[in-house]
């Protein structure tokens, strides 16, 4: 079938679905507060799916349900509730001993894990990710809870004893921080949100959580395991749009953790609300704009296949695609000829087709942003060099491979955040070079090519401007024991699975000048098991 023909019919009609596929709708009327799912009987955010149904009038988009739209007033009592549990850290949760919250994490994987199917399903309606890839964000956040685990483990086995320095003898642990606000993206709501809620939870703080704009029913599920596996206000969930709900938040100085994943404007918007900015800490995971960069000698066939992935795995709507190909004029056109052939044979459909790889994208703004890029680059000289890129129906954006792009177009600095893919041609390697260097962003590069000594200089260079080079391979976060960061508007903090707990948490010791009785003291506080944090407990 010619792509075009495809594009027009690629939305089902109802009865087309699958019926494993099929969803009934999710009216959520309840939020999780102080311990307790409570009733919700306001206003509610209608939501619908990127996915379409063929209409008369054209594709419409399936209704998946409603959630609370709540307001300032909600809003600052989840985040009361979120203080009280903390109570100034002499709650039950950032008391309780590093063992102890671990047990409160396995019940709740227990019972998120029962939860799967629903949440998957959700997901990949919400969002419109393929059944294998929402099936693979699940996995993928149990596996992380429980590396998590085992690396809170570790850490404490590590500071379960007593330094003796100059004469002083000190135990030196982590602390939690407060009251963490954990707010992840639409394009991995449930992962990415998870990995900041987990360990934020894990170090003893409490937590206020708002889903992102898309991706807020597949929690629902997720609720009750919540109040289940945790003492009360330890999490507390919100819904509604972020500019009436977060900024009260922020504003009353409560929040001393921010951790936010999305834009570096709205980050910028949220943290200065903060009474007293010096006392909010920020993990943050922002804007990015990795680029490709093709040399002479590489194996293009691999550079292809690579490329292709890191820039259209779920429509390019992650923060390590790859967002512009730099390719060296030598092998320009065996590159654009692979690319242009293997776009050909990427798999478009509805999201629970197998193997599909092009899916409706949620948001509504994207396809007419993706047409203005796209025109942009036409009008200073361009062109859309394979059939039918960019072409558009409803929700649907094919991919589009934009050539030659330059510094004048949008698409040379805007993170487009879908499947657009601009290639730069270049002659010398100092061209992709200056613009890693002058990119307002700074978190991944792809280096294709063979050569020892010029992926060895490169590499050199590259190291000082972003925070992960990749060779011969895609951009990517995992694995997720690997540091996840990057420089200048990408990112503030480091995420993975050991780092995310130390960001969440602060260094704290005991000490004491070794005198006799302050070692009698000490013993008795140990032998009689008197402290949680004063203890050499080893965890099994
Ligand atoms: O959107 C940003 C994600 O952290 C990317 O993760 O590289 O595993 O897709 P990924």
């Amino acid at each position: 079938m010619l792509i075009k023909e495809r594009i027009e019919g690629i939305f089902p009609e109802a009865g087309e679905i699958p019926a494993e596929a099929r969803v009934t709708p999710l009216e959520q009327k309840d939020h999780l507060i102080d311990g307790r799912i409570k009733a919700w009987t306001g206003p509610r955010q209608e939501v619908y799916s990127p996915v379409c149904l063929r209409g008369r009038k054209g594709p419409e988009r399936v209704r998946l349900g409603s959630y609370p739209l709540m307001t300032e007033k909600e809003a600052l009592e989840a985040l009361d509730a979120a203080a009280k549990a903390y109570d100034d850290g002499k709650g039950l949760w950032p008391t309780l001993s590093v063992e102890a919250r671990i047990a409160h994490m396995e019940d709740f994987v227990w019972r998120m894990k029962e939860k799967r199917a629903e949440v998957v399903k959700l997901l990949m309606w919400e969002i419109g990710k393929s059944a294998d890839d929402s099936a693979k964000e699940f996995d993928r956040t149990v596996e992380y809870i429980s590396d998590t685990i085992n690396a809170l483990k570790e850490l404490d086995r590590n500071s379960s004893r007593l330094s003796i320095t100059q004469g002083i003898m000190a135990q030196i642990k982590r602390s939690p921080l407060g009251v963490v606000l954990c707010m992840g993206p639409y394009n991995y709501p449930l992962n990415e949100t998870f990995t900041t809620l987990i360990p934020a939870l894990l170090m003893g703080n409490t937590v206020v959580f708002k889903p992102p704009k898309y991706g807020v029913l597949l929690h629902r599920p997720l609720l009750e395991a919540f109040r289940d596996s945790f003492p009360k206000g330890v999490v507390n969930t919100l819904y509604g749009q972020g500019r009436r709900i977060i900024g009260p938040i922020m504003k009353t100085g409560k929040v001393n953790v921010l951790a936010f994943i999305g834009s570096s404007k709205v980050s910028d918007v949220l943290r200065v609300q903060h009474p007293a900015p010096h006392r909010l800490r920020c993990v943050l995971g922002l804007d990015a704009k990795n680029a490709g960069i093709v040399l002479p000698d590489a194996d293009i066939d691999l550079a292809v296949s690579e490329c292709i992935t890191g820039a259209l795995s779920y429509n390019g709507q992650r923060c390590t695609a790859l967002k512009i190909l730099f390719v060296h004029r030598s092998v320009q056109s065996e590159f654009i000829e692979k690319l242009v052939n293997g776009i050909e044979a990427v798999k478009l459909g509805m999201p629970w087709e197998p193997k599909v790889k092009i899916t409706p994208l949620p948001e509504a703004e994207k396809p007419p942003y993706l047409a203005e890029v796209i025109a942009d680059a036409r009008k200073h000289g361009a062109k859309v060099i394979n059939d039918c890129g960019g072409l558009t129906n409803g929700t649907f954006v094919y991919p589009a491979v934009v050539y030659p792009v330059s510094p004048k177009m949008r698409l040379w600095s805007e993170e487009q955040f879908g499947p657009v893919i601009p290639v730069v041609p270049f002659s010398d390697v100092k061209e992709p070079l200056k613009y890693v260097v002058e990119s307002n962003f700074g978190q991944q590069v792809s280096v294709f090519g063979r050569d020892p000594d010029t992926i060895a200089a490169m590499t050199d260079t590259l190291v000082n401007q972003v925070s992960r080079v990749n060779i011969n391979s895609q951009c990517q976060r995992g694995p997720d024991v690997f540091p996840f960061t990057g420089r200048k508007d990408s990112a503030e903090g480091t995420l993975s699975v050991s780092d995310a707990l130390r960001v969440f948490s602060i260094r704290s010791l005991v000490a004491a000048k070794e005198s006799d009785a302050n070692r009698k003291l000490v013993r008795g506080i140990l032998r009689g098991r008197k402290s949680k944090f004063l203890s050499t407990d080893f965890i099994l």
